[in-house]
């Protein structure tokens, strides 16, 4: 019989309320939430109600819920990326074995700090990468394990962000600048270099890379376009970007409508969209993130792999193309599912593989992520996104990000030394907020 593993959550917003969750209640002999902490008191009843916590284990913070000390096997940080580095430091002192969403956290020395961190306490950090979980990236990646494909020569893959996508969450949303939140290529690809890193089974070694923001700024208004989209914006109908189709004319509620207002009627939705950040004009916002990247990687042994992230794509997508020594492989992965061919080099022959369906949100990931949480706490199987093996990525998008702006070629050895040298030494944050 399996154990059942007890958790707090921190931060009952889009992912701990829509997509963590959902995994107590479907599985409830497996997990448990016990406490919630969340300073939105609509968000933190919804999570209460839907998981039955009592009154005394609601807290209006993480930092008041670590005061406690440890009240369950596990912490569940769902909150913003500004907010994991202290809150995620506080837990592992307070002896709880941690599932942490991505990115580990904004700043370089932060992410190795909290590597360091959880190794010396010994206690369990995983992080939510969660493509690796899925049945599309995980039959990829059996598939390239196989020696199938012989020596990979040569990898791209894309990360197509919808215009829709971009404009909600890197113009107008929680990652539009820099200086709030972190780069681009962290905040959305930091899964995509996990899932090079993963399948290669080997590090870069150099890398470049090139982008800007081309389109986002004021200069491509339209002309007469209003601040808000809601300001009676002449442009509105000829404009994809317009926030009255993106969040009022659907019949949609889910994500990403569900992100401008708990209250998702008309009315609630009009009025956030009057007042609140998600209305703007997308060529008037605060926003400095790129666009476009591309990262141009050389691994040891010498394969080559290029990454695409743009904001401009007509669907959510990632596309991808491994050619080997005995075959090529073509990929394309949606949340809906995804289509893996393969075409061998000696017979000519094209094998579409099989899939196995997707049970939960990110095509599968979201469940799987969380069920090898707990097998790991089990003690049953090892993490497959341990905070070690999550760094790499973490590491190769700041350095991705250092090339990008300087126009230079890094070295990841280099790199690596100087991010693990330069790690803040973590002290007892649990009481402090970021
Ligand atoms: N793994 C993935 O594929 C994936 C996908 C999307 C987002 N994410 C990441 O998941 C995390 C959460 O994203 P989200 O979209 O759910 O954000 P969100 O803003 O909807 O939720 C975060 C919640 O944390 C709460 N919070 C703020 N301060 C707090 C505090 N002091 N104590 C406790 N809670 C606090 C907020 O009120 C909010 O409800 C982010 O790090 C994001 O980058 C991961």
């Amino acid at each position: 019989m399996t154990t059942r593993v007890t958790a707090v959550l921190s931060g009952a917003g889009q992912r701990g309320f829509y997509n963590y969750g959902p995994y107590a209640l479907q599985y409830p002999e497996e997990l448990r939430f016990v406490a919630v902490a969340e300073p939105n008191p609509a968000r933190r009843a919804r999570f209460a109600a839907a998981h039955n916590i009592p009154p005394e284990r609601q807290f209006a913070s993480w930092e008041d819920l670590v005061g406690q000390g440890r009240i369950a096997d596990t912490f569940f940080n769902t909150t913003q990326d500004q907010t994991h580095y202290h809150s995620t430091l506080a837990a592992l002192a307070a002896g709880y074995d941690v599932l942490l969403e991505k990115p580990m956290a904004n700043r370089l020395a932060e992410n190795v700090a909290l590597v360091q961190a959880a190794e010396r306490s010994g206690r369990l950090l995983q992080v939510c990468h969660v493509l690796r979980y899925t049945p599309f990236f995980s039959t990829l990646h059996q598939v390239l394990a196989s020696g199938r494909l012989g020596d990979i020569i040569t990898v791209e893959h894309r990360e197509n962000v919808a215009f829709w996508h971009m404009a909600h969450s890197y113009v107008r949303g929680h990652w539009r600048n820099v200086a709030t939140a972190s780069p681009m290529i962290l905040a959305k690809c930091c899964h995509d270099l996990d899932i090079l890193f993963w399948n290669l089974g080997r590090k870069v070694n150099r890398l470049h890379s090139f982008g800007s923001l081309i389109h986002f700024r004021p200069k491509n208004a339209p002309p007469g376009a209003t601040a808000r989209c809601t300001d009676g914006c002449p442009a509105g109908d000829q404009c994809p970007f317009d926030a009255r189709r993106l969040y009022l004319d659907t019949g949609r509620t889910g994500w990403p409508v569900s992100v401008i207002s708990e209250d998702l009627s008309l009315e609630a939705r009009r009025h956030s969209l009057a007042t609140g950040p998600f209305g703007r004009c997308v060529y008037f916002c605060d926003n400095d993130v790129v666009d476009h990247q591309t990262v141009n990687m050389e691994f040891e042994g010498g394969t080559t792999a290029v990454l695409f992230m743009h904001g401009h794509s007509h669907e959510e997508s990632r596309t991808m193309r491994y050619d080997g020594t005995r075959a090529t492989l073509r990929g394309k992965f949606t949340y809906a599912g995804g289509r893996i061919e393969v075409h061998d080099h000696l017979t000519g022959r094209r094998e579409e593989l099989v899939i196995p369906p997707a049970e939960s949100g990110h095509g599968g990931g979201d469940f799987g992520v969380v069920r090898s949480f707990l097998g790991a706490v089990r003690g049953e199987m090892p993490p497959l996104t341990s905070a070690r093996e999550a760094l790499e990525s973490h590491l190769l998008a700041f350095a991705a990000e250092e090339a990008r702006v300087n126009g230079a070629v890094v070295t990841m050895s280099d790199f690596r030394r100087r991010a693990e040298a330069g790690a803040p030494v973590p002290v007892d944050h649990a009481r402090r907020s970021p």
